[in-house]
């Protein structure tokens, strides 16, 4: 679990972001309000980039539930991001069959396209990257995701990788 003096910055969610739990809470049965953490957790990401200390807590909050409830979930699954982000994050698979097609060169030409290491943000907050592990598309390797819609580019390039890169911040 990250802890760093920025995790500690205050949340306060905004209401819009409150009525979009609610909704997730109301699908399920009274007192099984614990069971919408994974989606709240997708929308607090969505809107933060990343799930810090403080807004684990104000979501166990929300939820009434155990902080520790919160940390063992985002914890365990690699889609939350612990550490400040990107708002788009680049995730290349770098297990056997898409470094066998050049993964590893991929991953070299986006930290030099974007000018920072594997878990670095952007000076401009807009990119980060990391490698992971197998993203069920062996056969169209190179492969990258972009969340929160896990949007897949396969067959990458250096040249696509640039196209993409570039697309994304006009995207802005
Ligand atoms: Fe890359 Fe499966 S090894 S998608």
């Amino acid at each position: 679990m990250l802890r760093v003096e920025e995790t500690q910055v205050p949340v306060e969610f905004s209401q819009e972001l409150i009525n979009k739990f609610d909704e997730i809470v109301a699908r399920y049965p009274a007192g099984k309000q614990k069971s919408a953490l994974l989606p709240v957790l997708h929308l607090v990401q969505a809107e933060y980039q990343w799930l810090s200390s403080a807004a684990m807590d104000k979501v166990a909050e929300y939820l009434q539930i155990k902080p520790i409830e919160v940390y063992e979930v985002a914890s365990f699954y690699s889609m939350y991001f612990l550490r400040p982000s990107g708002k788009y994050v680049l995730e290349v698979c770098r297990t056997g069959p898409c470094a066998l097609v050049g993964a590893e060169k991929i991953m070299d030409h986006i930290e030099q396209a974007l000018g920072v290491k594997e878990g670095e943000v952007t000076a401009d907050g807009l990119f980060s990257w990391r490698g992971v592990e197998c993203l069920a598309a062996c056969g169209f390797g190179p492969v990258l995701q972009i969340g929160p819609e896990y949007t897949f580019y396969e067959n990458l390039t250096n040249e696509s990788v640039n196209n993409l890169i570039e697309d994304l911040k006009k995207k802005g």
